[in-house]
C-alpha cells in the first residue's frame, strides 16, 4: 500500500468495501418449487458454512444470493459453520373460510420444505428454516427448538436475513424507523435513495416483474425495517427495545415469516393471499360477534376545528350531539356512531398528556349510559374510543375496567389510538422508571395483541390507529377488524401537504397489501376551509365514493358531518348501499400510483360493486365485465365524474346513470384528473 498513490489507494479501498462479499456457494443448492413450478427457492451453504438462498420467478433471478442467520446477545451466532442436515418436504392444497373479508374462501396451495440446519461449533446446535413456496411468492421463517445449550430465554441481537434485489429496480416506499411511524407519503425512486424503509415495500424490476417484501404473523417479536446495507442488499433490521435487545424469546419459538410476493404485473400483488395464508387459523372460536359494517362519528368536526375533543363550549362529545348522530345513523342504516373526546383527559395538549387519560370517566356533559341506551333503542351501537397518546402503561393499568364499561354498555367495537412520535411510546417499569419504545418493537407487538385478547374476552373488536404494521393477524384474531398505519383522510384536514391525488392509488399497491385500512372516506364538503385554503380533499366527489370499494376495510366510516350529506343525497345513496363484507374481490386493472380498478361481490348476495380511481391524470378505461355471472344481465348504477370534472377546480361535477350490462361487455369509463367512479351492479331479474 505504501507505494501506491493516494488516488490508487482510495480506489483500491473503495473497491474492497464496495464489492458485495459473495462467498462461493458449495455443492448443489437444494430447491423448492411452487405448485405451478414457476417460483423456485434454492438454499445452499458457502465454503465457510454460511447459508445463501436465491429466488427465481420463471427465468428471472429476483432475489440473488442472500444471507440468512441470527445473532444472539449470549450465544454464538447462527451465521457460519452451518450444515444442512436434512430436508423434510410437504405439500398443501386446502381452502379455508374467512369469517369476514375481501373474499370468503381462501386457497392455500404451496410446497413446503423444512431444513434442519446444524451449527458445527461446540457444543453443536441446530435450528430449522421452514420455507413455503406458493405460485405468488415465498415465505420462510427460522424455528428454534428446545435444546440443551439454549437457556430458556434467548436474546436476539440481530437478524441477518437479506433480500438482494436487482439494483436497477424501482421502489415505492416510506422511510422506516422515523418520527411519523407509517404516515408518510409514498415515494417512487430508484434504490439508491433508500436507507431504511418500512414494509411492505413494493418493487418493479426492469422486466416488469413486481415484488413486495414484507412479513407475516408478527407475534411476540420485533417488526423489521428494510436496511439497505449495500446497493440492492436489504437486511431485516429488527426494531430494538429501549434496552437495546431486539427480541427476547423463549425456546421453542418461530420468527415471523419473511415474505416475498411475486407477480407479473402490479395488480397481481393485490390479488395475492400469501400473507393471510402464512398466518395461523382463528384461535377465538365462534366469532359471530365480530361485525363488519359502516359507521359515522363525532370525529371530522374536531379535525377541521369546528369542535374540540377537550371540554368547553365547543365540546364535540356531548350527549345531545351523540344523539343527533345516532338519529342520523338510524335513519340511514349505519351500524355505529364513534364518539371521540367523551372521557376525561383531552384538555390541553392531549397528544402530550397520555398519562392523564381516564378511560372509564366521562366528562359531565356526556352521559354514556343515556347515549348507549338511546343508541341500542334505535338499533345502533356506540363505537368506543381509547386514545392513549402512546402512554402504554397508563392504558394497560386501566384496560380491564375500560373494556368492562364498554362491554356492559353494548359496545362491540373500539377504535384505539397511539398518537406519539415513532420511538416515543411510554413504558413505566416496575421501579417507576420511564422508557420510550417504538410502535413496531417487540414491546409494542405484545401490547397490541394483549389489547386484542382482552377485548376478545368481552366480544369486542378493535380498530387500531397508529398501529403496528399489519402482518395478517386478523386471520388468527378476527376481532382485529381494521387499523390505520398510513396517511388517512385526516391528513387532508390539517397536514401540509394534504394527501395528493395519487395517494390513495399508491395505497392500493403498498400499504393495502398488508391488510384492511380504516382510511375513513366519504368527505362531501371537499373544501371545508374555503376554496383558497391549502387544506382540502384533493379528489372529485365521485372518487370519494370509489374509495369505499377500492380501499378494503370490513368497517367503513362515512367521515363527513351528517349535514354535508344532505347536499348530495343522490351520491350519498351509494355510501348507504355499499357493503363492507365480500364474497369475492379482485383488482382487475392498474399500475402503481397511477390508477386501479376493483370489482367485489357482496357476501350473501349476487350484487357486484366496482371502484376505479386515478391520480392527477385523466384516464380513459375500458373495463371488461367478465367478473359478472354469465347467465344474466345487470342494472348498473354508475356514479362517475362529469365531463368537466377536475379535483381542483370542479370536483362536484358528477353524473349518476343507469345502464344494462352483462359479462360479455366492456365498460368505457373516463375518470377525471383526481377522479374516480363507483358502480353497483344488480341482477336484472332480482328487481
Ligand atoms: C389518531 C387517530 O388516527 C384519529 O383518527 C383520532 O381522531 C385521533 N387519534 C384522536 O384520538
Ligand atoms: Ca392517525
Amino acid at each position: 500500500m505504501r507505494t501506491m498513490s493516494r488516488t490508487a489507494r482510495f480506489v483500491a479501498l473503495s473497491l474492497l468495501f464496495a464489492l458485495p462479499v459473495l462467498a462461493e456457494v458449495q455443492g448443489p443448492a437444494i430447491e423448492v418449487f411452487s405448485p405451478d413450478g414457476r417460483v423456485q427457492f434454492a438454499l445452499a451453504t458457502t465454503d465457510t458454512g454460511e447459508l445463501r438462498y436465491t429466488v427465481t420467478f420463471g427465468d428471472e433471478t429476483v432475489i440473488e444470493q442472500s444471507a440468512l442467520g441470527l445473532q444472539f446477545v449470549d450465544h454464538f451466532p447462527l451465521e457460519y459453520g452451518l450444515d444442512i442436515v436434512s430436508v423434510k418436504r410437504a405439500s398443501n392444497d386446502t381452502s379455508w373460510v374467512q369469517p369476514w373479508g375481501e373474499r370468503r374462501l381462501v386457497r392455500d396451495h404451496h410446497n413446503e420444505a423444512f431444513f434442519k440446519i446444524r451449527a458445527t461449533d461446540l457444543p453443536p446446535r441446530s435450528f430449522g428454516l421452514r420455507v413455503r413456496v406458493f405460485d405468488d411468492g415465498i415465505g420462510f421463517r427460522y424455528e428454534l427448538a428446545e435444546q440443551a445449550h439454549y437457556e430458556y430465554w434467548v436474546r436476539i441481537a440481530d437478524e441477518l436475513t437479506e433480500f438482494r434485489v436487482p439494483v436497477d429496480a424501482t421502489a415505492w416506499w416510506i422511510p422506516g424507523r422515523a418520527w411519523n411511524r407509517y404516515e408518510f407519503l409514498y415515494r417512487e425512486t430508484g434504490l439508491d435513495e433508500i436507507l431504511l424503509a418500512n414494509t411492505p415495500m413494493t418493487l418493479k424490476l426492469q422486466s416488469g416483474t413486481h415484488l413486495s417484501l414484507h412479513e407475516a404473523a408478527l407475534v411476540d417479536y420485533a417488526g423489521y425495517v428494510l436496511d439497505q446495507r449495500r446497493d440492492g442488499v436489504f437486511q431485516t433490521n429488527l426494531t430494538p427495545r429501549s434496552d437495546g435487545v431486539r427480541v427476547e424469546a423463549q425456546v421453542p419459538f418461530a420468527t415471523p415469516w419473511r415474505t416475498i410476493q411475486l407477480a407479473d404485473d402490479a395488480i397481481g400483488l393485490i390479488n395475492s393471499d400469501l400473507i393471510l395464508n402464512l398466518n395461523e387459523p382463528n384461535v377465538l372460536g365462534d366469532v359471530s360477534w365480530v361485525e363488519p359494517g359502516k359507521y359515522i362519528g363525532i370525529w371530522w368536526a374536531m379535525h377541521i376545528n369546528e369542535r374540540t375533543w377537550g371540554s368547553g363550549e365547543n365540546h364535540g362529545a356531548t350527549t345531545a350531539e351523540a344523539k343527533r348522530y345516532i338519529d342520523f345513523a338510524a335513519e340511514h342504516g349505519f351500524d355505529g356512531v364513534l364518539v371521540e373526546g367523551w372521557n376525561i383527559g383531552w384538555d390541553g395538549e392531549w397528544f402530550n398528556n397520555g398519562s392523564v387519560f381516564r378511560f372509564a370517566e366521562p366528562y359531565p356533559d356526556f352521559d354514556i349510559h343515556a347515549v348507549t341506551d338511546y343508541a341500542l333503542e334505535r338499533g345502533v351501537r356506540l363505537v368506543g374510543h381509547h386514545e392513549t397518546s402512546g402512554h402504554i402503561t397508563n392504558y394497560e393499568r386501566q384496560l380491564e375496567a375500560a373494556l368492562d364499561l364498554y362491554e356492559s354498555t353494548g359496545v362491540r367495537q373500539i377504535k384505539t389510538g397511539y398518537v406519539a412520535d415513532g420511538g416515543d411510546l411510554v413504558r413505566i417499569d416496575d421501579r417507576g422508571i420511564r422508557h420510550n419504545e417504538w410502535h413496531d418493537s417487540q414491546f409494542a407487538a405484545r401490547h397490541y395483541l394483549h389489547v386484542l385478547e382482552e377485548a376478545a374476552k368481552r366480544k369486542i373488536s378493535i380498530n387500531t390507529h397508529e398501529p403496528i404494521k399489519d402482518t395478517g393477524l386478523r386471520r388468527t384474531y378476527p376481532n382485529w377488524l381494521s387499523r390505520e398505519g398510513a396517511r388517512g383522510q385526516e391528513f387532508n384536514a390539517w397536514a401540509q401537504p394534504p394527501n395528493p391525488p395519487e395517494h390513495t392509488v399508491m395505497l392500493s399497491f403498498t400499504r393495502m397489501l398488508s391488510g384492511p385500512m380504516d382510511f375513513t372516506p366519504g368527505i362531501f364538503d371537499l373544501t371545508f376551509n374555503g376554496d383558497d385554503d391549502p387544506n382540502r380533499v384533493s379528489t372529485t366527489l365521485a372518487k370519494q365514493l370509489a374509495l369505499y370499494v377500492v380501499l378494503y376495510s370490513p368497517i367503513q366510516m362515512a367521515a363527513d358531518l351528517p349535514e354535508n350529506y344532505g347536499r348530495f343525497p343522490d351520491m350519498f345513496q351509494f355510501i348507504v348501499d355499499v357493503p363492507t363484507d365480500w364474497e369475492e374481490s379482485m383488482a382487475i386493472a392498474g399500475d402503481v400510483g397511477d390508477y386501479v380498478v376493483f370489482a367485489r361481490q357482496e357476501r350473501g348476495s349476487e350484487d357486484w360493486y366496482l371502484g376505479a380511481i386515478t391520480n392527477e391524470h385523466v384516464r380513459d378505461l375500458e373495463i371488461p365485465l367478465a367478473f359478472l355471472a354469465e347467465d344474466r344481465s345487470y342494472t348498473a348504477t354508475i356514479y362517475r365524474d362529469g365531463d368537466d370534472a377536475h379535483w381542483k377546480d370542479n370536483p362536484y361535477d358528477y353524473v349518476i346513470e343507469e345502464r344494462t350490462l352483462d359479462h360479455a361487455q366492456s365498460l368505457e369509463l373516463r375518470l377525471a384528473a383526481g377522479g374516480g367512479a363507483a358502480i353497483r351492479f344488480q341482477p336484472v331479474d332480482k328487481e
